[in-house]
């Protein structure tokens, strides 16, 4: 039988550590200067260890950040879209020495890795938010995350200690290897992979259809790291996936595991980088519909489709499935795009995350042509009693 599309960079680099080498620097690690991440960090530390961000290996040195910002590239011209990043203040950089290690714990105290011997390096929040989120705008949330944070950056290699500790998604929480060995036992070989941080629509769903007719089958990838204030929590979101699953998928055909990653909201290259994630996990295609990883009116609706233009097969191998706006036609009784749909726009059903919001929150439903009345079901009463 024909393999599973090959990781990004050709393996799986998974910075997890084990065993004696794993008691060992457990100990080292005491020693150590820390550094405390903030959420963010700490779901790009988990992607690093079970190798979502293969070829990565650690946060990004000076020579790949600005090749990355720059030209959408590693240093080594591996197509990579967003930096990866450690940004420390100052007193924290006061600390650094040439050569020393620090260890890397969560905001309660956890230690989750060793990052090794650092370089310390500056850079233009300005730049690096015009290049990677196409604005300085800071009410852009990757922006407001640039500009709030440290001055300086620390990138070097890590080891992974400790998986942070999550008490939710158990049985969805697989890693790449786990979703390889998973697609394997169920003879998949062309597999869709499908981001989302939004509780799911009919819309979705219709994207969902039109690539479990051409696939073997379809891996649903939520994103549950750190999102902005107004998006739905991931809890909820699950459970619309669920139902979903359970009223209108064929279960043997669609597999729901959670993606750790944090939300950039950068669009264009985060549909890259979201690509390249589940290539790692397996998936030989990956959906990419109206303004994927966009946020207010910062993307044009289909510019996270054309960045895929500029990189050839060879370079980047996951293919992207590109979807039109979808939306329910009441006259072709169905859901459709422009693509296949005649009908004048007074005729098509859609509603924005707003109005959607505003019926919610005055304990109405949304209509079944935009929403699953099951998953209405769960958003009424995430809904019913909040301010
Ligand atoms: S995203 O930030 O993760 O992109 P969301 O969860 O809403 O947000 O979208 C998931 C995927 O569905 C993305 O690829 C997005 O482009 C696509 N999508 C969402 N709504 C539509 C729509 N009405 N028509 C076409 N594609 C859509």
């Amino acid at each position: 039988m024909a393999e599973l599309i090959a990781p990004h960079g050709g393996r799986l680099v998974e910075c997890l550590v084990q065993g004696h080498e794993r008691d060992s620097l457990l100990h080292k690690a005491k020693n150590l200067p820390r550094i405390v991440l903030d959420e963010w960090e700490v779901s790009d530390v988990e992607m690093m260890a079970i190798g979502a961000v293969s070829p990565l290996s650690g946060f990004m040195g000076q020579a790949d950040y600005d090749s990355v910002v720059d030209r959408l590239r590693l240093a080594d011209g591996t197509v990579w879209p967003i930096p990866v990043t450690l940004s420390v203040n100052e007193e924290e950089a006061d600390r650094w020495r040439e050569g020393l290690d620090f260890s890397l714990v969560t905001e309660s105290g956890q230690t989750v890795a060793i990052l090794h011997a650092p370089e310390l390096f500056p850079y233009n929040k300005l730049v690096e938010s015009k290049l990677v989120y196409g604005t300085t705008d800071g009410s852009h949330p990757g922006v407001a995350k640039v500009m709030g944070q440290g001055s300086l950056y620390l990138g070097g290699r890590v080891s992974v200690l400790n998986l942070p500790e999550h008490d939710d998604f158990s049985e969805n929480r697989l890693s790449p290897a786990q979703t390889r060995q998973e697609f394997r036992k169920r003879g998949w070989r062309r597999v869709v992979g499908f981001q989302t941080r939004n509780p799911i629509h009919r819309a979705h769903e219709y994207l969902l259809r039109c690539a479990l007719e051409l696939s073997d089958g379809l891996m649903i990838h939520p994103l549950v790291g750190k999102t902005k204030g107004d998006d739905l929590p991931p809890e909820l979101r699950m459970r619309c996936y669920q139902a979903l699953m359970e009223g209108y998928l064929p279960g043997d055909r669609v597999l729901l595991v959670v993606n750790p990653a944090s939300m950039r909201y950068a669009g264009p290259r985060e549909a890259v980088f979201h690509a390249i994630i589940r290539q790692n996990y397996g998936c030989s295609h990956f959906i990419v519909g109206r303004d994927h990883a966009g946020v207010g009116k910062f993307y044009g609706p289909f510019d996270a489709q054309r960045i895929f233009e500029r990189f050839g097969p060879e370079e980047l191998r996951v293919i992207p499935l590109c979807f039109d706006n979808a939306f329910f036609c009441r006259v072709c009784q169905g859901m459709a795009t422009v693509k296949t749909c005649p009908h004048v726009a007074t005729e098509r059903v859609s509603l924005s995350g707003t109005a959607v919001r505003q019926m919610l929150s005055e304990g109405k439903a949304p209509p079944p042509e935009f929403t699953r009345p099951e998953i209405a079901g769960v958003l009424r009463e995430a809904y019913a009693g909040r301010p």
